[in-house]
């Protein structure tokens, strides 16, 4: 690779180990990736030194510190190096609990003392703490064209997508090497050549809102796994929200990472300017058969009706979200056998908390909680045994990491579940 100036320097040593450390992991991945230079980032977005009580048991002989789990499982070093403030603006993604509800998330005060440690060392080396994985909405949103370096597949998806920054999938080793130099592989979705379509996905039926923008998302990352969709058809009008939702989706039944909507979507306004120079190599519709395969695949895994636990927030809730949920619940009360949590970040909590909706939530029976959520933090109400979701991606994951039955429909269809015990949900 191609190395300026002061990236040689740092790798050389002359600002610090740690600097050396994480140069030298940046290296050995553009080198792997066929990158010919690192690029200068100024917003990241992972889980830099960050650990549980197992990563923090298993690095007990070396004394389990933030600097130890930072240097030898972040940055890949064989010593633990001194790690310095990081040097760009970076932020901590979504975490494994509530930093108030952890109790009622069956947390022990062992773990949460030890998330409070943490979470002082993030905040110490100058890491924001937004603690979501939709940084977007909690006050981190990059510009078009800025090169970010992001986990989190649903932000990533988001960030190339319908902001038009630009991001690879990093994982937390690239992102806490990125934090301390501010350098990142120039490959992939960096560069202009790798963000055209692939695919032509064009749409028959309408597609109108959250609930269908979820479900054509989980179509499309089945039918194109890793390439790049091109849309266009009777898909209706975008919002933020269907965004969030739809790529959240196309990225956990494939690996989607960008995607257009041609009309819509920023480096798609026309067709032509989706594909750029590329032809499209293949041509899938989208239509009502289509449309009910993916609602029968998203529900196989519900066969009793009796709800038990509603989840909602995934990925995690928009204000606007909040404000429906509180607005469905006002003046009622959850069925006596149903919890419903919801699940947000923090900043997005605190306005539900000014607005009165975390108030009108709670007073209906259910909990709105921040940092993390059912999958992340493998965490549901006490004897949990059929979830009620209207998330495409929560619905892909959470049956199969927590062996229980669930229903996908819409947030209305949720709240019926979580006031009634009963899924009544209907195909569309
Ligand atoms: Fe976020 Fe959890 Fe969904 S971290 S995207 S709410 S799986």
């Amino acid at each position: 690779m191609q190395l300026t100036d002061q990236e040689r320097a740092m790798l050389d040593g002359t600002e610090g180990a740690a600097k050396q450390k994480a140069m030298e992991l940046l290296v050995r991945y553009g080198e792997a990736l066929g990158a010919e230079r690192l690029v200068d980032t100024n917003n990241i977005a992972g889980v830099p030194g960050s650990s549980n009580l197992f990563l923090r048991d298993y690095y007990k002989d070396v004394g389990n510190s933030y600097e130890a789990i930072y240097s030898l499982f972040d940055l890949d070093s064989d010593e633990v190096v001194s790690v310095p403030k990081v040097s760009a603006y970076s932020c901590h993604l979504q975490g494994g609990m509530d930093p108030a509800l952890w109790a009622e998330q069956g947390m022990g005060r062992d773990a949460f003392e030890h998330f409070q440690k943490d979470e002082a060392e993030v905040a110490g080396h100058g890491i924001q703490l937004l603690k979501t994985c939709t940084p977007y909405l909690a006050g981190n949103v990059p510009v078009k064209g800025e090169h970010c370096a992001w986990m989190e597949s649903s932000a990533v998806v988001f960030c190339n997508s319908v902001i038009g920054a630009r991001t690879n999938t990093e994982g937390r080793e690239s992102t806490s090497a990125a934090m301390l130099t501010g350098k990142i592989p120039d490959w992939g979705f960096h560069l202009d050549a790798y963000r055209r379509g692939t695919h032509h996905i064009e749409v028959e039926v309408s597609v109108d809102d959250v609930f269908n923008w979820g479900m054509l998302g989980y179509f499309i990352g089945d039918a194109v796994q890793e390439n790049i969709p091109v849309v266009t058809g009777k898909i209706g009008h975008a919002n933020l929200i269907r965004h969030k939702h739809f790529g959240a989706a196309a990225a956990s039944s494939g690996g989607v990472e960008m995607y257009h909507v041609v009309g819509s979507t920023p480096e798609a306004a026309t067709l032509e300017m989706a594909f750029g120079s590329r032809k499209p190599v293949d041509t899938i519709r989208y239509g009502k058969r289509e449309r009910r395969k993916v609602y029968e695949t998203l529900n196989s895994v519900g066969t009793n009706p009796n709800v038990d636990y509603v989840m909602l927030g995934c990925p995690h809730a928009a204000i606007e979200q909040i404000w429906e949920v509180a607005n469905l619940l006002e003046g009622k009360k959850l069925h006596s056998s149903c919890n419903l949590w919801l699940f947000t970040s923090r900043s997005v909590k605190a306005v539900a908390d000014a607005n009165g909706y975390t108030k009108t939530i709670l007073g209906a029976g259910g909990l709105v909680m921040t940092d993390t959520c059912s999958a992340i933090g493998r965490t549901m109400p006490q004897g949990t045994k059929v979830v009620a979701l209207d998330s495409a991606k929560q619905t892909h994951y959470l049956p199969a990491m927590m062996g229980v039955e669930a229903w996908f429909g819409t947030t209305r269809d949720c709240i019926n579940a979580a006031l009634t015990g009963r899924w009544s949900g209907e195909a569309p």
